[in-house]
């Protein structure tokens, strides 16, 4: 989680600064945004506002904007500049050392890295000036996300639309991303519901998305391990980099899982796995009668429970369970941690609306054998986050026994 410089320029992709804000926002990133005055034309700044939850800059004489402590710091404390959409006129001002705005007067001040996406006409992008300033800040480090071909505002078809909201998003995120800590090494996530039919058109589900497995194997990823995610039905993109194996069942996932843990250095266990499922199921579609309907339901095989029986005393790996919990959750989940011999168990209290099933942000209490550890709602890609780290440092512990 880093603070971001959001430079916001006036051109047609301006509104696309306020998807790629709420993306960075996403991946767990905080986002301060500074607009030029051109730049308010195409977007008000409102909405940058409301979404990044922070006042927004748009003249450097405007007043508050010279004793806000939060601007003035931005400079220091921002981890990156991203410029996006960036202007023929703001790259060369940045290339020639011109400050005047805030901005401008930004770039002079921060010494974080610059990534810069620029957004203007073909000609003009291919012009030897622009050109020449684009190799003058290459040559000082500044960063830059190729445009897009294709339509132009302007009516043209060619090179220099902004790239796309997550082309850029990933760039920025890349630059802040920590040095690759998995790199060699497997991790193996679940994620997801299960479904146990029960017929050929009915069966057993639960509210799980999938979201925060698919946020712990995206940063996973993004820190350079293999990454296996083995997903119930969820209807989420696969993130980069990651391969993923599709079950439906308990069952199903049962043996995914079995089958690649022996040579996993980490696994988590984040799907919301059935506990029961119909001993038989109905070929067709049961008929419906008068009488009452009873399913005759067995226990599923608890994957996470196996996982801790079978890895062994001289176990080099790290399990992760979770644990949905309405009442107590630490208290149950250290009950848990010990009776499934897990490394760390994530509980959160599904009581909260804000957390758990569905929600986009989570809040949840990591429970190891050294203790409990309150993490505060935050987005799901920085619990994610979070729990990889604890994960890690247990994964280096065990190493070095
Ligand atoms: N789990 C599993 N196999 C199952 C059931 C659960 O591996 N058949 C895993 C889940 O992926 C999760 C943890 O075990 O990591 C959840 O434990 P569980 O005992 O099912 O607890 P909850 O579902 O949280 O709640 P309850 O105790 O009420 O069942």
């Amino acid at each position: 989680m880093a603070l971001i410089a959001l430079g916001v320029c006036g051109g047609i992709g301006a509104y696309k600064a306020v998807e790629i804000a709420r993306g960075l926002q996403k991946r767990g990133h905080d986002v301060a945004a500074i607009m030029t005055r051109s730049a308010s034309r195409f977007v008000g700044p409102v909405t940058f506002e409301a979404i990044t939850h922070r006042r927004v800059i748009t003249d450097q004489f405007a007043e508050g904007a010279n004793s806000d402590i939060e601007h003035i710091s931005l400079a220091t404390d921002a981890a990156l500049l991203l410029v996006a959409p960036a202007t023929a006129n703001m790259i060369a001002k940045f290339a020639h050392g011109i400050a005047d705005d805030f901005l401008t007067s930004l770039y002079l001040a921060t010494r974080a890295p610059v990534l810069m996406a620029p957004a203007m006409n073909t000609n003009m992008l291919d012009h030897e000036a622009v050109r020449a300033n684009m190799a003058t800040l290459r040559t000082r480090g500044t960063r830059f996300v190729d445009p897009g071909d294709g339509y132009l505002a302007c009516g043209w078809v060619g090179k220099g639309r902004l790239a796309e909201p997550e082309e850029v998003i990933e760039a920025a995120d890349a630059i802040l991303r920590p040095s690759a800590t998995l790199k060699d090494r497997f991790v193996l996530v679940t994620a997801g519901p299960t479904f146990e039919d029960i017929d050929d058109v009915r069966y057993i589900g639960n509210r799980s998305s999938g979201k925060m497995g698919y946020a712990l194997a995206a940063e996973a990823a993004r820190r350079g391990a293999r990454v296996l995610l083995v997903s119930g039905p969820s209807s989420l993109p696969v993130p980069p980099g990651v391969d993923v194996v599709r079950v439906r069942s308990a069952d199903e996932m049962h043996t995914a899982v079995m089958g690649q843990a022996g040579v996993a250095d980490v696994v988590i266990m984040a799907a919301a796995v059935a506990d029961y499922t119909p001993r038989r199921r109905a070929g067709g579609k049961i008929e419906k009668s008068d009488a009452p309907l009873s399913l005759d339901l067995v226990r599923t095989r608890d994957i996470l429970a196996e996982l801790g029986a079978t890895r062994g005393a001289s176990a080099n790996s790290v399990i992760v369970g979770f644990a949905a919990e309405s009442g107590d959750p630490p208290v149950r989940a250290r009950e848990k941690l010990l009776r499934k011999k897990a490394d760390i168990i994530v509980a959160n209290d599904i009581r909260r609306a804000d957390a758990g099933f569905d929600a986009d942000t989570n809040a949840v209490t990591l429970v190891t054998p050294e203790g409990d550890e309150d993490v505060p709602l935050g987005p799901k890609a920085q619990i994610a986050s979070l729990i990889l780290d604890r994960a890690e440092a247990r994964l280096h512990r065990v190493a070095a026994n």
